[in-house]
């Protein structure tokens, strides 16, 4: 599980997705929707 963790806190540095995880945490909880449906509906518009 620490592999798991350490390489994929990797694959979000290098992939250059701090912003939309940083709105999809935002929106997310102020409209209390899951992280990962804030990013799908968000990524067409951050990249
Ligand atoms: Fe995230």
């Amino acid at each position: 599980m620490q592999i798991a963790a350490a390489l994929g806190g990797m694959a979000v540095s290098n992939g250059q997705s701090g912003m939309i995880h940083a709105l999809a945490h935002t929106v997310g909880s102020k409209y209390g929707i899951p992280h990962g449906i804030t990013i799908a509906i968000l990524l067409p518009h951050c990249r």
